[in-house]
């Protein structure tokens, strides 16, 4: 999907940004789309903080002097941002294709307001076309894959290289699971997922999001849970 569509959702998403916010801070291409605008209306004196969802977006953040805090010291924030890899009519989403999943999932419920920003190729009748990124601890990697594929999943360990497991920003690895788009009840698997041990957090967002703004090549369209 177009930058443009990307850069159209970042925009009305940042409209919904006050002065003095505190805001949790999304990863991704859609949300690096969000922070390019937001550092361009802090150097115009617009006030806020934010607390990152991943090391990239403090980085950037960090190069567009954008203030950045912590849940340490802000452990209640205004407004999250972030992008999705899916999602469905009922605002449910599959989040973690850029494996920050764990920090994205703490900010957004920090976030007395959680908004998602995605172009319109992200959304679908039903959850699972793309695969549903678990996170997991490492000795656990095994017997995850094992029964995640027996729920009907293809299960792949997320590499950088051939035989070099991705590591989350919280020193984890990642399953993606692809089940196909039959995630009928999304907060059923996501209860299933969160009662295995080893699991760390996956990437079902249900009942999460105020709303996802769509962004299509000319326009925004906004859907309202
Ligand atoms: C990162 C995410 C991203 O929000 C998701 O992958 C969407 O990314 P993009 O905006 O680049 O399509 O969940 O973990």
């Amino acid at each position: 999907m177009s930058d443009e569509a990307k850069t159209l959702a970042a925009a009305a998403a940042l409209d919904l940004v006050e002065d003095g916010m505190r805001l949790g801070i999304g990863t991704g291409s859609t949300a690096a789309a969000f922070i390019d605008l937001l550092g361009a209306r802090v150097a115009q004196g617009l006030t806020v903080t934010g607390v990152p969802t991943s090391e990239r977006s403090a980085r950037q953040c960090r190069d567009l002097s954008i203030p950045l805090t912590t849940l340490d010291e802000t452990p209640e924030l205004d407004l999250a941002v972030d992008g999705a890899d899916e999602f469905d009519p009922a605002l449910n989403l599959i989040k973690g294709g850029g494996g920050a999943l764990l920090r994205e999932k703490i900010v957004a419920a920090a976030a007395a307001r959680f908004v998602v920003i995605a172009d319109a190729g992200k959304q679908v009748d039903v959850l699972g076309r793309f695969p549903l990124p678990v996170e997991i601890v490492p000795m656990a990697m095994h017997p995850l894959s094992l029964r995640i594929a027996g729920w009907g999943a293809q299960v792949t360990l997320r590499q950088t290289a051939p035989g070099e497991p991705f590591v989350s920003d919280e020193g984890h690895h990642i399953l993606d699971c692809a089940f196909g788009p039959s995630i009928g009840n999304p907060a059923e698997l996501a209860r299933r997922l969160s009662a295995l041990p080893g699991v760390v957090e996956h990437g079902l967002f249900c009942g999460m999001a105020e709303r996802v703004i769509i962004g299509h090549a000319d326009r925004v369209e906004t859907l309202m849970g």
